[in-house]
């Protein structure tokens, strides 16, 4: 983990945001803690760094970071690293979707981004070419693993799977415009995040909200860590809520009654305009618009997205 981190790292447990977590470090380099640990001066709670990847999340999502199936198998590696790179690879199916999110993060801007679900870290590193710093978070420590040596190697290799277990190899440089050096990546869970309140100049959900337990409680959380006068906010999802995932009680769009009855693009847009929401002080909505996205499974096997997107600005002059 990048030194350059720690003072902003606090205890998901704790969420208080005048307390940072203590370094214990055990073997490091020049920029980097290799392995130790984040200790919380509040409640002793102890979070591992190991092989360069902190793991700064709450008890009850230690569960969920351990389980090798779903976002840790190998199967979504193959289909992540696909969908957020074939553009460099020239597959001529190849998805422009994350270019078309990347611009919505519009001009240059001073300050530090957050990626909230990063995956493989597409959209973290195209954040570095208009801010300070980007970081990543993820609960898959796979995906998170993977971003991390990309951003080491400053170029992608990996196993793309064709069909079952055949795989054929894919390699490729990447733009020359990611700053990587400027990029970190941990574990963390997007409804606890570990920062300290109001640090980030942008923060993005994208596809995201529809996979976590609770999604307001996202929202909020993606709220308390952005800049109380000026931040942007890039948030896009397909919508498809799945019982299996997160009690309808909880849906933010879908359901016939309750207080988020009817669309979910219309419930974020007047949540981010609604200075008591979560979303307070409230946010001005700047695009409005859907990014055509794909998730290759197999040669064969391919998903074709609707993700619907919103960019919405807090400025100092309200
Ligand atoms: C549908 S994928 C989208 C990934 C990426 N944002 C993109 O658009 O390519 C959802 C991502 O959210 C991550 N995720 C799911 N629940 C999470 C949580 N509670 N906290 C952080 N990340 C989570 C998954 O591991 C996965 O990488």
């Amino acid at each position: 983990m990048r030194k350059w981190l720690i003072e902003e790292l606090i205890c998901p447990q704790c969420l208080d945001s005048d307390i940072v977590l203590h370094p214990d470090i055990h073997t490091e380099t020049e920029d980097d803690i290799i392995e130790g640990h984040l200790v919380c001066p509040q409640c002793r709670q102890v979070y591992e760094i190991h092989e360069g990847i902190a793991v700064v999340v709450p008890e009850q999502t230690l569960p969920m970071i351990r389980d090798t199936t779903g976002y840790n198998s190998f199967s979504m590696l193959s289909s992540y690293l696909w969908s957020h790179y074939s553009e460099f690879f020239n597959g001529p199916d190849a998805t422009d979707a994350y270019q078309k999110w990347a611009r919505a993060f519009g001009s240059q801007r001073p300050g530090w981004a957050l990626d909230i679900g990063c995956s493989v870290g597409r959209l973290t590193f195209e954040m570095t070419k208009i801010h300070d710093r980007a970081v990543g978070l993820d609960t898959s420590i796979s995906f998170v693993r993977a971003a991390r040596r990309l951003a080491a190697r400053k170029r992608l290799e990996f196993d793309l799977i064709m069909e079952g277990q055949i795989t054929e190899q894919r390699a490729c440089e990447l733009d020359s415009a990611f700053d990587f050096d400027r990029t970190e990546f941990i574990v963390a869970d997007a409804m606890a995040l570990p920062f300290r309140s109001r640090r980030f100049a942008t923060v993005c959900s994208v596809n995201i909200l529809e996979k976590v337990p609770d999604p307001l409680l996202h929202l909020a959380e993606a709220n308390r860590v952005m800049d109380e006068k000026e931040a942007r906010f890039l948030f896009s999802d397909p919508f498809s809520w799945d019982e299996s995932v997160n009690n309808p009680n909880l849906w933010l769009g879908g359901t016939q009654e309750g207080p988020f009855k009817g669309f979910g693009m219309d419930n974020i847009c007047r949540l981010l305009q609604d200075p008591e929401s979560v979303f307070s002080p409230g946010f001005t909505i700047q695009d409005k618009g859907q990014v055509l996205w794909k998730i290759r499974k197999t040669s064969n096997l391919w998903e074709h997205i609707t993700s619907q997107f919103v960019v919405a600005e807090r400025t100092a002059m309200g």
